[in-house]
């Protein structure tokens, strides 16, 4: 049982709301990446879809965000299709994980070898209050509330390309966050702004002074 007020007010605003179109992605290719961490981790299997999804979606190999590292199973996956990869974590868990330690430094020392990796011990919050790129890929997998994930969510759609949620299928709570804003998605009528008109955005130009895309 969600014991989230927010969860069950948006359950009961999409009986009424129009429904979403939901389109779905089925890879057409799997492969592997070199870079396989030996930890614990959620996301096996969704490494070997990464390189499909990319070409699939055109998203560009730029730049990644991703919120949620752990022990950086997925950061490192997602560094051997991106030139710079930004992880944000507050390294000491969540009620949703099972290692209650501090990860800090021994995450750190297993991504060390991975020059393109660089992570911040951050809570999304304060990450989000201040970061004004635009990044080809946002990865989100941090605490899997519908709260959190909703306010992280909306922030990234309007920072990347392209986002990705962690555990839609397991917990209903992240499945149900990105709904809302996904009824707010409109083509970007705006010339100036970097999106092609066939990417839904949900407005103009976000962070138009600091793109990183050129
Ligand atoms: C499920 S784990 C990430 C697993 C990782 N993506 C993987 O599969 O390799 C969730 C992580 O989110 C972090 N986290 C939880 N709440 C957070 C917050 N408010 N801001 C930043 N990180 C948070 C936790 O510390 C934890 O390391």
């Amino acid at each position: 049982m969600i014991a989230e007020l927010e969860y069950w007010k948006s359950i009961l605003t999409g009986v009424i709301a129009p429904k979403v179109p939901v389109l779905a992605y089925l890879p057409q290719r799997r492969q592997l990446p070199d870079r396989i961490l030996p930890v614990a981790t959620a996301w096996k299997g969704i490494e070997s879809v990464l390189g499909d999804l990319i070409e699939k979606f055109d998203i560009g190999t730029r730049s990644c965000l991703e919120f949620g590292v752990e022990h950086g199973y997925s950061t490192a996956a997602l560094s051997c299709f991106f030139d710079a990869v930004t992880g944000v974590d507050i390294f000491v868990g969540d009620m949703h994980t099972r290692d209650p330690r501090d990860l800090f430094a021994s995450t750190s020392d297993r991504l060390a070898c991975f020059k393109n990796i660089r992570l911040v011990r951050s809570d999304y919050r304060e990450w989000t209050a201040t970061d004004q790129n635009v990044y080809d890929l946002i990865h989100i997998d941090i605490v899997h509330t519908y709260v959190d994930t909703f306010a992280c969510g909306i922030w990234s759609v309007q920072h990347a390309k392209c986002v990705l949620f962690h555990d839609t299928e397991s917990f209903p709570a992240v499945k149900r966050a990105p709904y809302p804003f996904r009824r707010a998605w409109r083509p970007s009528p705006c010339a100036r702004c970097p999106w092609p008109a066939s990417w839904p955005v949900l407005s103009c130009c976000p962070a138009s002074s600091a793109t990183t895309r050129g």
